[in-house]
Order: structure tokens, then C-alpha cells, then sequence
């Protein structure tokens, strides 16, 4: 029993190498020009979310961090101006476990800014709980308060010429699965204080990420804003804060080892966000940089629909608000 063990650790080990190399290899050559733009990144205080914010300004961008707690956002914006010499990072607080927060960020924006050029859906977490609206919170932070904000801001990304929306998913949504009867009795896309439990409800609210993009860019079609969905590599961040004591035993040394730094696990967002010509890829995946292909629970289009009428449904959201 233990050598098998010891054998699929070697082979996963072995496998997560291979990959972790290809992500290793691939850079964001992009070079549209980002000075005089607006960017929002949620969750840009740490881990990928911070790399991105990084490089963007500067790139010369303007960077609203979106982020919940003030003093992290606060200290991530004091860095990012020391590091690029930016005097254009500014923080905003948004909590995308409250509609009434993202609503308030999002009146706040368009009262304070005149223009939106790259809206980045960072923010995610894996975790058990309820969101402030009493939504599993992985489906709410993950997926309802960006689907809200996304639609919020939309009007003004559509202003300027060629927007971009791109949404951090995961590899993980392959395992997700979406019970919209469940969704609608419980609020929630699976739900418990086992790490199994809240890892499934994490694919699921992955899944919706990929979904939300397939079907924004459907409703897109005919202007010039575009979208993505984004797998970022397995990357050293505080995604895993919340999983259980003997989990983090587990994955520290392996994330010691063989997780890739945050700045490299930018590189696809970065790309999504900064190469020319990738408008006829709207609402596709992006990894390593490059397109890759869905499978078919990722490319359903009438799933896709489902979740966008549930979500306006969920968030109070009609075609016209
Ligand atoms: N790391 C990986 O290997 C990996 C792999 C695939 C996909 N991803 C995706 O990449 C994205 C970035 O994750 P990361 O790895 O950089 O994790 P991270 O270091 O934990 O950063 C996540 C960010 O999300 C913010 N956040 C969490 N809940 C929020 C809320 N309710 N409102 C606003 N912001 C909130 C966090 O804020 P606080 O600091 O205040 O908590 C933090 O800034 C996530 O969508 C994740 O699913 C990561």
C-alpha cells in the first residue's frame, strides 16, 4: 500500500513538474499601450491579483486595487508605487461577499472615474461560510459579486474603444458541476467544514467562471469590448489560507518546491490583458498564454445561459438596472 502511495506522490509530482516547466516558459509578450488607461483589479492587494497590479503600473496604467480590507490594500498601493514610481495606484474598498458593497464600489467608480479600459476579476478564495447576502461564499465571492460588478461597470468599459474583461478561473473547473435546483433552495453550489467539501464548491465556482465568460462574450458580440477566462498555473499565493493544519503540511513543502511565484503566475492574465489581435478569441480560456481548448462543461452554451438568468435573478439585477 505504501509503495503505491509513494508512487502516485512521484507521478503526480513528476506530472505537476512537467507543467509547472510549460508555465515557467511562457511570458506575456503583449504590448498594447497602457498608459492614460484605467485598470480594476479585485484582489490586487496579494498573490497573482498584486503581480498583475505590479506590472501594469508600470506599464504606465492607472490602478484602482479593489480589494476588502483597507490596511492590506493600503500597503499593497504604498508598494507599488515605490516599486514602479507610479503616483497613479489608488486603492477602493470592495467586499464581494456584500451586494451592497459592490454596488457602493461600483457607484463610487463611475462618480470618480471617467473611463474604464481593463476590468480584472480577480478576488477569489477557498473557504466555508456564507457571504454577507447568505450565499455559499465561493459561489458568492467567486462568481455572484464579480458577475454583479461585471455588470455594473459594463456600460462604462463599452465607452471607450475595445475593453477587456478578464476573469481568473481555474483548471479546476473541470471538476465542477452546477445544481441549479440546489442553487436555487440553498443559495449555494455545495457547502461544509470538510476541506473535500469546500474544494468541490471551489471547482463549481470556477466552472461559473468559465461559463460567465462564455456567455458575456455572446452578449458582447457587436461591440468592442472583449472577454476571457484565465488559468493562471499552480501558483504560491494565501489561496490555500483556510484549508485545514494537516493540508497546509502538505502542500508547503510541494508549494516550496514546485509552485510558481506569483509574477510568473500573472503571465496569462497579463497576456489576456495585453496582447493585440486576441479579439476573435472572446470568451475563450486562456493558459500558459496561449488559448486552450474547454471541455465540453466549460463550452455549454445552455448552462452558460442558465447561470447568467439565475445570477440576475439571484443579484437582484434586471436587463435594465
Ligand atoms: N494560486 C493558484 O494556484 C491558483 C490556481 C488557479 C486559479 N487561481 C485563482 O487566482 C485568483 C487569485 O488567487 P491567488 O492565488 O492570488 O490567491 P490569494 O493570494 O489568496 O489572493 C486572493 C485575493 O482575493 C481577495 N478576496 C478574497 N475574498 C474577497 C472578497 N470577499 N472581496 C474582495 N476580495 C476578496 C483576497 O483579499 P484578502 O487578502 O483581503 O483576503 C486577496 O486579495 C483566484 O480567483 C483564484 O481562484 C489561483
Amino acid at each position: 500500500m505504501l509503495y503505491v502511495l509513494l508512487a502516485l506522490g512521484a507521478l503526480l509530482g513528476f506530472y505537476l513538474l512537467l507543467v509547472q516547466t510549460l508555465f515557467k516558459g511562457s511570458k506575456c509578450h503583449g504590448k498594447l499601450p497602457m498608459a492614460g488607461k484605467t485598470v480594476i483589479i479585485t484582489g490586487g492587494n496579494t498573490g497573482i491579483g498584486r503581480a498583475t497590479a505590479l506590472r501594469l503600473a508600470g506599464l504606465g496604467a492607472r490602478v484602482v486595487l479593489a480589494c476588502r480590507n483597507q490596511d492590506k490594500a493600503r500597503e499593497a498601493a504604498c508598494h507599488i508605487q515605490r516599486v514602479t514610481g507610479s503616483t497613479d495606484v489608488v486603492y477602493m474598498l470592495l467586499d464581494l461577499g456584500s451586494f451592497r458593497s459592490v454596488r457602493s464600489f461600483a457607484e463610487s467608480f463611475l462618480k470618480a472615474e471617467k473611463r474604464l479600459d481593463l476590468l480584472i476579476n480577480n478576488a477569489g478564495l477557498v473557504a466555508h461560510g456564507r457571504t454577507e447576502d447568505g450565499f455559499g461564499i465561493e459561489f458568492g465571492v467567486n462568481h455572484l459579486g464579480h458577475f454583479l460588478l461585471t455588470n455594473l461597470l459594463l456600460e462604462r468599459l463599452q465607452e471607450g474603444g475595445g475593453g477587456r474583461v478578464v476573469t481568473l478561473s481555474s483548471i479546476a473547473y473541470r471538476w465542477g458541476h452546477i445544481d441549479f435546483q440546489a442553487l436555487l433552495e440553498r443559495k449555494d453550489l455545495g457547502t461544509g467544514w470538510f476541506s473535500w467539501q469546500f474544494f468541490s464548491a471551489y471547482c463549481n465556482s470556477k466552472l461559473c467562471n468559465v461559463l460567465f465568460t462564455l456567455h458575456l462574450a455572446k452578449r458582447l458580440q457587436g461591440s468592442k469590448v472583449t472577454c476571457y477566462s484565465v488559468h493562471p498555473g499552480v501558483v504560491r499565493t494565501e489561496l490555500s489560507r483556510y484549508v485545514g493544519l494537516w493540508q497546509k503540511v502538505f502542500i508547503e513543502p510541494i508549494a516550496r518546491l514546485l509552485f510558481l511565484d506569483p509574477a510568473t503566475g500573472a503571465q496569462t492574465t497579463l497576456h489576456c490583458a495585453l496582447q493585440e489581435g486576441i479579439e476573435p478569441f472572446s470568451g475563450r480560456h486562456f493558459s500558459c498564454c496561449a488559448v486552450e481548448e474547454l471541455t465540453p462543461r466549460g463550452r455549454d452554451h445552455a448552462v452558460a445561459q442558465r447561470l447568467w438568468e439565475v445570477s440576475e435573478q439571484l443579484c437582484g439585477l434586471s436587463s435594465t438596472s
